[in-house]
């Protein structure tokens, strides 16, 4: 809980942060600067020493170099806070009320042309008020007095009030005017200031008031020399003009000072400013904030805190869970290694569909590469009960060594990850090898090769069933499942789909039915279960192909697989000529042909339609060693009887239990289709 009560308080933070920066926001712009020293510097928003700098007790707005060159320069400052100017909501705009003394003195070049008297110096300085508190643009020097540039003129939103010592264009009146520009640094209104007893560029301070009423959307300028202040001075203002600041600036702007020099220069100081606004009356956002925003933090209190105690919860559930998962595993002698699902990732790609080796009846598998050596890593389908499976599978090939067993090097089960990792067959799966189709660079196996990996899947499988302490029924025995490895040894994989079972028969775990088609024993679909016999059919299926190189069934339609592989072959048995079943470039030696017709012989011995005349992987093993025969088939394929009845005179009990009506067999035409 002491992490929740951090977080909460974290949001209530959140929240008084929130309501201050709205009504901050809401606040009046005020402030009142009698002079610029240089600790004040940070409270405005500068372009640094080059720019605009504090010397002196005031703002030299145009840089003041040490004895460096002072002509076509431009300089600008804004004041760190913007102004809220209107609202649209309630239709109002600010009125401010601003004063401040300029000081221009010119300066004679320090080199080069002397000041032809007809000219005066340059170029002034201006009050100015934007939507952005943009850096001085390049070459703003001269006439554009630091407010526009070539490029930037008529597309910068930017009024300013210019005090103007060089008159550029036409209309400007004299070298001694206030002017108000509207994005430029051309003026829509202008009044030269002789007529009121001031000279800008005089050296001494010049006063200004500037007072806009937003309710009027009236513009005021005074002007007047400091000295007049309180005597002299005009009471009229020298511009009073009709402008709309709402419509032509953003609702919140920037206010500070820009100004240039050019051939000839000045010094631009500004040696005191105030400013004071009407507040903007923004209950409606007070209100909005009140009603909606703080309901919604609340909300998102709840909320998170009501995810966050779930999610604690179900991680510790998870965590004992693990523990548990873990234990099973881990109590398991010779444990497969654990790995972190991120180096797994890391191994793998991230699962890249570029390293898919293949994809199983419970995942896809991918290659992977964990500490120098290739690996197989299989990310088990996150069914429902995928867990059970996994615990199963682990379980089970980690208690698992056989020579014709792909080894589990390892596992991972992180959340609802389940992975294992199995060690890297570089040959891939037998169907690669003997459904080659017409790829004629695959070469063909030899008998011999051929004979081999029966065998080592017939020892892997009596292993299976009857080598360890738990019998394990692996239920899904087909090529696609037998791996090669580097020196083409079967090694049987994917026991995705084993359970294991007692001793004793009896299954211990759910066993519903599952498997390849083709490779299905026919009391698959009558009996809900898995039983040893069903791995000994699918294996006689398995034996058969490798032995013929071909699939065991043709695909009818979707889903459904005539066993035509032992249909064919018992065919062939029937009519005594098995060996035909073996492709003719495989040139056989006598000794070979006996054993050909012994191995498939015991296929179809395996593929017996009564399961209880199947033989036990035991004796499958004797067989393929050359210590016991075949078991006898008969010459012609049995129909499938269900219930299957013992390996005794089949017929004869057929017949009777027909007669006394006891039984209800439900009979499979499985040959001659
Ligand atoms: C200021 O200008 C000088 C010379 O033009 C230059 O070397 C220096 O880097 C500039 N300083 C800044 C902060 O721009
Ligand atoms: C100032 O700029 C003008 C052009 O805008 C140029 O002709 C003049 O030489 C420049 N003067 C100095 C001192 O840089
Ligand atoms: C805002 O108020 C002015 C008068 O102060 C009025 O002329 C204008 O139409 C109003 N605008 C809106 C959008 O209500
Ligand atoms: C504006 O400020 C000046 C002094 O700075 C003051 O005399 C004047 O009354 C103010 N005007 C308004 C409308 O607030
Ligand atoms: C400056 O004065 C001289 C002579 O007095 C005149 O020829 C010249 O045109 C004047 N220049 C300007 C820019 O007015
Ligand atoms: C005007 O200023 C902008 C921004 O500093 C710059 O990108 C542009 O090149 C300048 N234009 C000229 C003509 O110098
Ligand atoms: C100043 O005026 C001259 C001629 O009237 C013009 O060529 C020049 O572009 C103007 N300078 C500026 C910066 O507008
Ligand atoms: C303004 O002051 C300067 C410097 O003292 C002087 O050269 C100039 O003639 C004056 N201008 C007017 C119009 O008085
Ligand atoms: C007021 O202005 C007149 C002329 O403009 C000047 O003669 C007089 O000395 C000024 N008075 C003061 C107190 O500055
Ligand atoms: C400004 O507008 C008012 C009406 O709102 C009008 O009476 C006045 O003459 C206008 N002033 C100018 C300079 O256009």
């Amino acid at each position: 809980m002491k992490k929740f009560r951090k977080l909460s308080n974290m949001l209530l933070l959140a929240t008084v942060i929130l309501l201050a920066s709205f009504s901050s926001q809401a606040s009046s712009l005020s402030f009142d600067y009698p002079k610029f020293t240089e600790d004040l510097y940070n409270q405005f928003k500068h372009d640094g020493p080059n720019g605009s700098v504090f010397y002196q007790d005031a703002i030299q707005v145009t840089p003041d170099t040490n004895g460096g060159e002072m002509r076509n320069k431009s300089g600008r400052i804004w004041y760190g806070k913007p102004l809220k100017l209107w609202s649209q909501k309630k239709n109002v705009t600010a009125s401010f009320n601003t004063s401040f003394v300029l000081n221009i003195t010119p300066q004679p070049p320090k080199s080069g042309n002397p000041i032809p008297n007809n000219l005066t110096w340059g170029h002034g300085i201006a009050f100015v008020l934007s939507g952005q508190a943009d850096p001085i643009p390049e070459n703003s020097y001269g006439s554009w007095l630091g407010i526009v540039n070539e490029t930037t003129t008529g597309k910068t939103r930017i009024v300013a009030v210019e005090f103007d010592t060089n008159g550029n264009y036409s209309e400007d009146g004299d070298r001694n005017h206030v002017g108000v520009d509207v994005y430029s640094s051309r003026s829509i209104v202008q009044e030269p200031l002789a007529p009121n007893g001031v000279n800008l560029s005089s050296g001494k301070d010049v006063a200004v008031n500037l007072r806009y009423d937003g309710i009027a959307k009236k513009l005021d300028v005074y002007v007047f020399m400091s000295s007049d202040a309180g005597g002299n001075q005009s009471k009229k203002p020298i511009i009073s003009m009709n402008i709309s600041l709402s419509d032509l600036l953003p609702r919140r702007v920037f206010v500070g000072f820009s100004a240039s020099t050019g051939e000839y220069a000045e010094l631009n100081c500004v040696r005191s400013w105030s400013f004071s606004s009407t507040k903007i009356d923004d209950d409606g956002n007070l209100l909005w904030l009140l009603g909606i925003v703080i309901p919604l933090v609340l909300l998102v209190v709840v909320v998170v805190s009501v995810v966050w105690y779930k999610w604690r919860k179900r991680r510790r559930a998870n965590d004992v869970e693990n523990s548990m998962v873990e234990q099973q595993i881990q109590s398991s002698a010779s444990a497969p290694q654990k790995f972190q699902l991120k180096d797994l990732k890391r191994a793998t790609g991230n699962f890249d569909s570029k390293n898919e080796l293949g994809r199983g009846a419970f995942g896809i598998v991918y290659r992977g590469v964990v500490m120098n050596k290739e690996v197989a890593v299989k990310r088990l389908k996150n069914s429902g009960n995928g867990k059970q499976e996994f615990i199963a599978e682990v379980k089970s090939i980690g208690n698992l060594h056989h020579k014709n067993l792909v080894k589990l090097v390892g596992w991972c089960h992180e959340g609802n990850e389940l992975v294992v990792v199995y060690e890297y067959m570089p040959n891939g799966s037998l169907d690669k090898m003997i459904f080659r189709e017409a790829d004629t660079r695959v070469p063909r196996l030899t008998w011999e090769r051929r004979h081999a990996i029966i065998s080592g899947v017939a020892q892997a499988l009596d292993y299976l069933h009857n080598g360890c302490a738990n019998r394990v029924l692996h239920r899904d025995i087909k090529a696609s499942n037998i791996m090669l490895d580097s020196e083409f040894n079967p090694r049987v994989g994917d026991f995705g789909l084993a359970r294991i079972v007692m001793s004793d028969g009896k299954t211990h775990h759910s066993t519903e039915i599952a498997g390849t088609p083709g490779y299905m024993a026919p009391e698959s679909f009558l009996i809900g279960k898995a039983t040893v016999e069903m791995d000994v059919y699918a294996f006689g299926v398995l034996t058969l192909e490798i032995a013929c190189e071909r699939k065991p069934g043709v695909q009818i339609e979707e889903n459904n697989y005539g066993n035509r592989i032992v249909e064919s072959v018992w065919l062939l048995h029937t009519r005594d000529r098995l060996i035909d079943a073996i492709d003719a470039e495989a040139n056989l030696s006598y000794d070979q042909e006996l054993q050909v017709e012994c191995v498939l012989k015991l296929g179809l011995a395996c593929c017996h339609p009564n399961p209880h005349e199947r033989p036990s992987m035991r004796t499958v093993l004797q067989v393929l060693k050359g210590e016991a025969d075949p078991p006898p088939i008969p010459k012609e394929r049995p129909f499938f009887i269900w219930p299957a009845m013992p390996p005794v005179g089949v017929n004869e009990i057929m017949e009777e239990s027909l007669a006394t009506g006891q039984l209800s067999p439900i009979s499979f035409l499985t040959s001659g289709r």
